[in-house]
């Protein structure tokens, strides 16, 4: 091949290749041109160095330098190429990830468990009818669980397999431990320190070894109250549930109290709450929310107190019940499924 056939056939290469490696519009474009020009294979650089060759030989050094200008020439048109290619896919990125005209993204917040919003406010309604908080141990002895709560030994709620016994500790010492099965132990618990009048609520985990199912749980809460003083009567005890019902459930809800018998209290009711049920066109039904009466007048001496001096009313509420009552929840085992789709509703 003549010289000057020769780097007409370059002049021809470098131009095809400029304009090709110009007009890539992307990363895939490029690289397919590339292929097409610098291939190492069967790229028409190779093609056009094969024609080197052919070259009379005197020629072949000004062939072989102009041959290398403009492979130089050529493969910087590529790599400017590749850097305005990658520069355009970065900024088309950013265009299309970041719009500065929409709202942020907004961290999903916690909030508090539904009982402990309901503990709150219970302490809120009971705080504002002057009773203040106590607390007790979860870990409890039989005194305070049963024995000074009037609970006989022969008594059904003390058989072993009713109670979380907490084997090793205390038993060999002849000292039994369990975890409490109510908050009723902080009555004794107050008034063992506290001279009369008391007025006091208490809020806390309780342990039975029950099936769990929609109204049971190994571990629930209560609210315990304790009001003793000179003079205090039934009727004391029926308003202040009212108050407490209304103000927590709606001011159309109603309680009703249930001839019972408890070891702690003499007499005793089962408390009930009303409410509308709207599946059945507001029929009002009731559902029964713990325990009450005036406590019995051998707890009062078990703490030293003189059952001819003052008198008191106490009551025990399930937690999770006035909370599911509340917010319409049928299975109380939900409440500690923690799945954020149910806890978020509240
Ligand atoms: N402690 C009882 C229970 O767990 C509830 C109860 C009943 C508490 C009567 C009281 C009461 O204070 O007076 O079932």
């Amino acid at each position: 091949m003549a010289l000057a056939e020769f780097l007409a056939e370059l002049e021809r290469f470098q131009a095809a290749a400029a304009e090709a490696f110009g007009a890539a519009a992307d990363a895939l474009a490029l690289e397919a041109a590339r292929i097409e020009f610098l291939g190492a294979k069967s790229g028409r650089l190779r093609a056009v160095q094969k024609q080197l060759g052919s070259v009379p030989g005197s020629d072949k050094p000004a062939a072989g330098k102009r041959f290398n200008d403009a492979k130089t020439v050529v493969e910087s048109a590529f790599a400017a190429a590749g850097q305005r290619v990658a520069a355009g896919a970065a900024q088309g990125a950013l265009a299309t990830t970041f719009d500065p005209t929409l709202p942020g993204v907004r961290p999903r917040l916690g909030h508090l468990h539904p009982l402990t919003q309901t503990i709150e406010e219970l302490k809120d309604i009971m705080g504002r009818l002057g009773f203040t908080v106590a607390a007790g141990p979860e870990i409890e002895d039989e005194r305070h669980n049963f024995e000074a709560l009037n609970i006989p030994p022969s008594h059904p709620a003390r058989d072993p397999l009713e109670n979380f016994y907490l084997a090793a500790a205390g038993v060999a010492a002849g000292a039994p431990l369990l975890l409490r099965s109510q908050t009723s132990t902080v009555q004794i618990r107050v008034m063992e320190k506290t001279p009369p009048p008391v007025r006091i609520i208490s809020l806390g985990r309780v342990y039975r070894p029950d099936t769990a199912d929609a109204t049971h749980y190994p571990m629930f809460h209560q609210i315990e109250g304790l009001l003793v003083d000179r003079h205090v009567t039934m009727a004391d005890l029926k308003s202040v549930l009212r108050l407490f019902a209304s103000s927590f459930l709606g001011s159309d809800v109603h309680i009703r109290f249930r001839p019972s018998f408890f070891p702690f209290t003499e007499p005793s009711v089962e408390v009930d709450m009303s409410w509308h049920d709207t599946k059945q066109s507001g029929t009002t039904r009731w559902i029964e929310m713990g325990g009450a009466g005036m406590v019995d007048p051998r707890v009062l001496e078990a703490v030293g107190y003189d059952p001819e001096e003052v008198t008191g009313f106490a009551f025990g509420l399930g937690v999770e019940r006035v909370c599911a009552r509340r917010h319409g929840v049928t299975d109380i085992r939900e409440f500690y499924r923690n799945d954020v789709r149910f806890l978020h509703q509240f």
